[in-house]
């Protein structure tokens, strides 16, 4: 996959000709939209760009988002009654949901539908793994599928419209909300971003019951901000803007999203709820987008506290004049929207554009025709329980990633003597994750339980949780000593709690609490084979001990299957077959880190060397602990015979790079060969590696299969002087191999050609 350069209209109007349910469904209703707007009020049309947090909310999504004010439930049913709202969001009953559409439909002055929405991020009932784990797939059908079916739950009780796919890379481990997304890497992140948004709204057209509208997420840079604290400052330059935060973006918008939602940040100095270069300029002059910007939360608000607006009325006309449709929680709009244009400070028209994108996309998604449509009674019914087992164990398999396995201590035998300790050895309180506002944490399936299920007999298993996940337990430590010294082999559930990522979880050191620090280093002490399972939503730096440990598996949060998952993969019933979609840095002091950061002027010459004056640290190189791209498996696949052809590629031609790759292992093994590029001299600095393709091959003990990726000159494409996507003949290394950081390595050179056709 290429990454976009700013998109022909030609380009635009055929994709969005073929494009199932978008602009051509909404055409029918065109007139009676221009009616409507002629015939609404200004507070009518503040109340469609208006959304509040649903007035029937489950606690979770009052919790998830404190400072709302949504009034009682009478008092919102009167707000849509009188047209004064015309969106809520994060309720998932039924049956509220189709009383507040009544309201909408037959109490108010002009019957506009009311539009549902909720943050459903990795699941609705069926909790699946957190996006960052599912991200260790790299596999689009996986992450397509676990969204098609968190949306036909969600759908059910009437939603929508989806707050997701977060789209945004991160890179940063200290910053939290990295766990709701697709990782570090820019073609994993379009990938899945694509994949998501295809999920969540279907193959069937907006108008299909199952249909769920996508909103990628947070427009832009967010993960980048300042510290890797959650809300700050970002100062990144157009060039990172366009080549590293945008293109998940536009693959969203492209694979046919047509919402999104501003950023809480400011970028460069202009917070993106009053950034008109980015909203307007690029986001619909550049991209032609043609869907609706939702604020996050209080974002237009919080322009008061960014020192840009004097007060609320000068914060919702920055917001609206910086291009966000529709606010949301803040009620500014509805507040201050009418003055604003009584006043003359904002034209009529203007507003009438985003009551028109808001009512097209209410009339895309099928609400003027059938306001009722994705609740009927049979897909009512069937959404009181996870219905995804099968899938939610699939995706929890595959997600996670084996580091490393002295000794093949993995996979577990089911007849031996296992110690199960740690935190997260029990219980069902650290399974689901931090971003879970409708599941039922009693559907999942602990640890233990997983493990007792996939032994030959449960009683071998002894369960110790030691600690807290930040604080210790009296008597913890001597228990699971003891646990330790009866058992074959000591498996330790160890890490995050699941509030330790997350919303506004921003950390300063991305290690294992120290309570359970203590607890890993007195166990191990012991001398049995250690196995730690880490429960991170971000990526973890170990110390000495924990490394020591003969094998190390990252566990993520994997949802309702987390405990059959787990033992899946550490029973060896399944190849752990997962890969790190975020580097795991040595140390915190090295973030952000990232597997493709630039060279430097003056790069280490060798790995072994303590050199002076070299881009690393006095303590350290500046590589990974465990890489981008790392996991093992339980075969041995060894990469050999790299061949570039004659090593040239034509300006319009194509250039197949590929390898063998052979399992000398005794078990089978599931390979993603990746293929990475470095550009060796172009107009501006190019990173060490890029990732360009990747593929998984599964490759029976002994077995040997040729992996092959094509490259074009549009995968050598870059961000260039003039700060547009380009590409410049000359030489690059490819690399084929396991992770970021090894490889079969060789070179090619790009032929000059027709620069105009770039
Ligand atoms: C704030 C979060 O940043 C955003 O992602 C979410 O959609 C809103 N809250 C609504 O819950």
């Amino acid at each position: 996959m290429s990454f976009p350069a700013s998109r022909t209209s030609e380009a635009r109007l055929s994709s969005e000709a073929t494009r199932p349910g978008t602009a051509g469904k909404a055409a029918p209703h065109a007139e009676r939209i221009e009616s409507l707007i002629s015939a609404m009020t200004l507070e009518e049309k503040a109340g469609q760009l208006t959304i509040m947090p649903a007035a029937l909310a489950p606690a979770p999504a009052n919790a998830a988002n404190p400072a709302a004010v949504p009034g009682s439930i009478e008092e919102q049913a009167q707000a849509v009654r009188e047209g004064r709202l015309g969106a809520v969001f994060n309720g998932d009953s039924a049956d509220w949901h189709r009383r507040m559409q009544t309201v909408a439909v037959e109490e108010s002055r002009l019957g506009i539908p009311l539009l549902l929405a909720a943050d459903v991020i990795h699941g609705f009932r069926t909790i699946f793994p957190v996006p960052l784990a599912e991200a260790a797939a790299f596999d689009a059908d996986l992450a397509r599928r676990t969204a098609r079916a968190a949306a036909e739950e969600a759908t059910a009780t009437g939603i929508a419209w989806n707050f997701a796919p977060m789209v945004d890379i991160s890179r940063d481990a200290r910053w939290g909300r990295g766990v709701e997304g697709g990782g570090e890497d820019v073609l994993l992140g379009c990938t899945l971003a694509v994949a998501r948004v295809e999920g969540f709204q279907g193959d069937k057209g907006l108008t299909d019951a199952g249909a769920m509208l996508a909103t990628p997420k947070h427009l832009a840079g967010y993960g980048a901000g300042t510290g890797g604290l959650d809300y700050n400052s970002v100062d990144v330059s157009e060039r990172t803007l366009r080549e590293i935060h945008f293109p998940p973006f536009q693959a969203a918008f492209e694979a046919g999203a047509l919402s999104t939602m501003a950023a809480f940040n400011d970028v460069a100095g202009v917070p993106a709820h009053a950034n008109a270069w980015l909203m307007k300029d690029v986001l619909r002059s550049e991209w032609g987008f043609e869907g609706f910007v939702v604020s996050d939360y209080t974002g237009d608000f919080e322009l008061i506290a960014h020192g840009l607006a004097e007060d609320e009325r000068d914060a919702a006309r920055l917001a609206f004049q910086g291009g966000v449709d529709m606010s949301m929680s803040s009620n500014l709009y509805a507040e201050h929207l009418p003055d604003l244009v009584r006043s003359g400070v904002i034209a009529e028209a203007d507003v009438d554009v985003a009551v028109r994108r808001v009512l097209t996309l209410k009339a895309q998604l099928g609400l003027f025709d059938d306001p009722y449509g994705r609740l009927s009674p049979e897909r009512v019914e069937a959404n009181d329980q996870p219905r995804y087992r099968d899938l939610a164990r699939e995706a929890g398999r595959k997600s996670i990633v084996m580091l490393k396995n002295d000794g093949g201590v993995l996979p577990l035998r089911r007849d031996q003597k296992i110690a199960l300790i740690g935190p997260f050895a029990e219980g069902r309180d650290h399974l689901n994750g931090p971003w879970v506002l409708f599941g039922d944490p009693a559907y999942a399936v602990p640890v233990d339980e997983g493990f007792r299920a996939a032994m030959d007999d449960p009683a071998n298993l002894t369960v110790v949780r030691g600690s807290e996940a930040e604080a210790s337990l009296e008597g913890g430590i001597e228990a699971a000593v003891e646990a330790a010294r009866g058992a074959d082999v000591v498996v330790m559930v160890v890490g995050e709690g699941e509030r330790m990522s997350g919303e506004a979880q921003s950390r300063i050191d991305i290690c294992i609490p120290e309570p359970q620090r203590d607890l890993i280093a007195a166990v191990t002490a012991v001398g049995k084979p250690v196995v730690l399972v880490l429960k991170c939503g971000r990526a973890l730096v170990l110390d000495e001990t924990a490394k020591q440990a003969q094998a190390l598996v990252v566990g993520w949060f994997l949802g309702v299957e987390t405990g059959n998952a787990l033992a899946d993969v550490l029973f060896g019933a399944h190849e752990p077959s997962g890969r790190l979609p975020i580097s795991f840095p040595r140390h915190t002091g090295q973030s952000p880190f990232h597997y493709d950061r630039k060279v430097t002027g003056r790069p280490p010459l060798s790995l072994e060397h303590g050199e002076e004056f070299k881009a690393r640290y006095r303590e350290t190189l500046n590589v990974a602990e465990w890489p981008f791209g790392h996991g093992l498996t339980y075969g041995d696949p060894v990469y050999e015979g790299l061949d570039v052809g004659d090593g040239t590629l034509a300006w319009d031609g194509e250039l197949e790079v590929s390898a063998t790759i052979t399992n000398r292992g005794a078990r089978a093994a599931e390979e993603l060969a990746q293929l990475y590029i470095h550009d060796r001299a172009a107009s501006v600095t190019r990173p060490i590696r890029q990732l360009k393709g990747f593929q998984r091959v599964r490759l029976e003990a002994g077995q040997s299969a040729r992996v092959r990726f094509t490259l074009t000159r549009r995968d050598l494409m870059f961000v260039g002087r003039e700060l547009s996507w380009t590409v410049e003949p000359g030489r690059f290394t490819v690399w084929i191999g396991p992770n970021a950081e090894s490889g079969l390595e060789g070179t090619f050179e790009l032929l000059a050609g027709d620069a105009a056709s770039a």
